[in-house]
């Protein structure tokens, strides 16, 4: 077990901000893992993973744990279903890319998401139609404060829109260390609604699509929208869409007719935070080395050295602006460190 000092985060955050940690362990083993929660309880632990959803608005005062557990493997099958077992540590995407190998259907409209399989249940990723939980089994987890492994199945996570009970009742308890899939090896059931993708694979003249053809759609959609973290440091969607009533729904559209929405239930509708943005003006608007991407108005970006705080001083303008104009809350989907 090796613990490093005031160390630099910028290469583990997709954002790309230069925050320090006061101390680092990059942890490659369950073993390594509960050591390092037995032996450094006394101080304040900060669990890392792919880096793809926060904001370090400032350094890291604790000892930062880099969950780098890597492996996969199939635990079960049938003829129709596999049950493959992802280590915390494997990016998301290379996941994804090894399903798609193997043909095991089910996440291809998730390609190209940044981050992690560990973080993936957290806030239970999704795009283009899908979610982590329509393929979710189980996961695994420890438990930071006495180091006991737990299993827990799809009910217990409690998902919900980019949420989870990671994020809620057991936020800071549990370090995810893999993640159990079902997908399915034949008769796979497309996602192909999503009005991009529909587009995407017309215009690429294929009517009987593989999974492989809806990832690529899915990857060209992404680049030609979402900057790629490597060149542009960002964290994907910085604000969930809000959920709003349909009486207030009803309201807005009296304003402006042209509002998009998706429905939720009887009473409530979603509303794309992109384009409440793009309304108030912030879409592509650049201030020094940080800004809103130009062609998604709901992605935040560092163009180089930005600071977190500015960012975040930018968003909590745009949350302001918005509630003025459109009397809308959106909430980060960012966590803000
Ligand atoms: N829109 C605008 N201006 C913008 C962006 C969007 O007017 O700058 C409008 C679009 O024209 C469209 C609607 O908003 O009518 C929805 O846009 P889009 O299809 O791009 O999806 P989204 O609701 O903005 C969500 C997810 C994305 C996911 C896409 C596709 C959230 C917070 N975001 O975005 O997730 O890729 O749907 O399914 O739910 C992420 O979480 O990092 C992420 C990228």
């Amino acid at each position: 077990m090796v613990i490093e000092h005031n160390v630099s985060l910028q290469p583990y955050n997709t954002f790309g901000l230069n925050a320090k940690a006061k101390s680092y362990c990059n942890i490659t083993n369950e073993t390594t893992l509960t050591e390092v929660l037995k032996t450094e309880n006394n101080q304040p632990l900060f669990i890392l993973g792919g880096g793809s959803n926060m904001l370090l608005t400032k350094d890291i005062e604790a000892l930062v744990l880099h969950i780098n557990l890597k492996g996969i493997e199939v635990i079960n099958e049938t003829e129709d279903v596999v049950f493959v077992k992802a280590m915390a540590g494997e990016n998301w995407h290379q996941f994804v890319l090894w399903c798609i190998k193997h043909n095991y259907g089910g996440i291809e409209n998730l390609s190209l998401i940044p981050g992690n399989v560990g973080t993936s249940p957290i806030q239970n990723i999704g795009a283009y139609g899908i979610e982590l939980k329509d393929v979710f089994e189980s996961c695994e987890a420890i438990n930071i404060k006495n180091q006991n492994a737990r299993v827990f199945t799809k009910d217990d996570c409690k998902f919900g829109y980019r949420e989870s009970i990671f994020k809620q009742e057991l936020k800071g308890e549990y370090i995810i260390t893999s993640v159990t899939f079902k997908l399915t090896k034949q008769n796979h059931k497309l996602h192909t609604d999503y009005g991009a993708i529909k587009q995407q694979l017309e215009a690429s003249n294929i009517s009987k699509p593989t999974i492989k053809d809806v990832s690529n759609a899915v990857i060209a959609i992404r680049q030609s929208k979402l900057p790629d973290p490597k060149e542009i440091g960002n964290s994907g969607s910085f604000f969930k869409n809000p959920v709003i009533t349909i009486e207030q729904f009803k309201k807005l559209q009296s304003n402006f007719p042209d509002v998009p929405s998706y429905k939720v239930s009887d009473s409530m509708v979603k509303v794309p935070a992109g384009w409440l943005i793009e309304q108030a003006g912030f879409k592509g608007k650049r201030f020094n080395d940080y800004g809103v991407h130009n062609k998604q108005a709901l992605v935040l970006v560092n163009y180089g050295n930005a600071k977190g705080s500015d960012v975040y001083r930018l968003a909590q303008l745009i949350q302001k602006t918005i509630k003025r104009i459109f009397d809308i809350s959106i909430e980060t989907e960012v966590n803000i460190i």
